[in-house]
């Protein structure tokens, strides 16, 4: 099973703003979105962050499912 050792970094501002755009449908940010798209690839996610919020932000991601276009728009990135 693939594992992605830095699922987050290296996401560029343009790409946040689109993914952000795609998260106000699921009230969820960005980074949410980036991490589910990966597991619903199948893809292991391993993130870290400093801040707790952040770090509570990164295992709710688990409560929601992308639709298709949305994943579409998402594989762009
Ligand atoms: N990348 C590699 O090649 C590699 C190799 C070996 C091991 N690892 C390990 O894999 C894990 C991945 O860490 P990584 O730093 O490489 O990549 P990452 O988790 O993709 O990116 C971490 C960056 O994303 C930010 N971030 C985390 N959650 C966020 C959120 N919900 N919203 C916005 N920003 C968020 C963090 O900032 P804040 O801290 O300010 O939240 C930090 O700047 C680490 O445990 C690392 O030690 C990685």
């Amino acid at each position: 099973m693939p594992e992605a050792w830095g699922p987050l970094k290296g996401t560029s501002d343009e790409s946040k703003e689109t993914l952000n755009k795609v998260g106000k449908k699921y009230d969820k940010t960005w980074a949410q979105v980036v991490l589910r798209y990966q597991i619903e690839r199948g893809v292991v996610v391993i993130p870290k962050s400093h801040s707790q919020e952040r770090q509570q932000q990164n295992l709710a991601v688990l409560d929601f499912e992308l639709e298709d276009d949305d994943k579409q728009l998402i594989s762009q990135q």
